[in-house]
């Protein structure tokens, strides 16, 4: 009874689900926190209430530490973003919520999972890999930040079996 409280209150081992429209004040700040182009709530909302959408949440206690959503029609789906909170980093927690993510979207019928990752975002590339995508193509000068040298986006691509 302790460790359950514990674990409400406080957050023990995130629990992993499915994500609905109701976490969208929970997604869209750790989207901000996590991009330079952070999603508002009601877009976030909105990607939650379309029926092509498919998003998994991970829970410590009651606070959101980590989402992951896609879109996917009939055989093909693109992750259209993965986060986990800064502090919960680096534990295996993207891991998990890529794993069971591409388990439900290849049991809703994807057969290939399309996404697009900055050339310099290291963790999510080393992620991406370690879960079998390879890269199919890449769009240089595609994401610009003032001040810096635009960078390029890689396309990776997953089949599911
Ligand atoms: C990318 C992100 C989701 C990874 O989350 P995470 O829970 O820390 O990832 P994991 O702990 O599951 O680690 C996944 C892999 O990345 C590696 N990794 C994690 N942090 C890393 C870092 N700072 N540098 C290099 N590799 C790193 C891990 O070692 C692991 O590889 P391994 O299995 O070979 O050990 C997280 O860094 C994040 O939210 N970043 C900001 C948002 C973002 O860039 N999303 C991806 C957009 S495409």
């Amino acid at each position: 009874m302790i460790g359950f409280l514990r674990s409400l209150f406080l957050g023990g081992e995130p629990i992993l689900s499915e994500a609905n429209a109701r976490d969208a004040a929970a997604i869209a700040p750790l989207h901000a926190a996590s991009f330079r182009r952070g999603w508002s709530e009601p877009e976030v909302e909105t990607l939650l209430l379309d029926r092509h959408v498919v998003a998994h949440r991970a829970l410590a206690g009651r606070t959101l530490v980590g989402f992951i959503m896609s879109r996917q029609v009939e055989d093909e789906a693109e992750i259209l973003s993965v986060a986990v909170a800064g502090a919960k980093r680096g534990r295996g927690l993207a891991r998990e919520l890529l794993t069971l993510h591409l388990r439900r979207l290849a049991g809703l019928g994807a057969r290939t999972v399309f996404l697009e990752v900055d050339e310099n975002n290291k963790p999510a590339i080393r992620l991406y890999e370690r879960a079998g995508f390879h890269e199919i193509s890449r769009r240089p000068n595609y994401y610009a930040a003032p001040g810096a040298k635009p960078a390029a986006a890689l396309v990776l691509r997953r089949d599911l079996a």
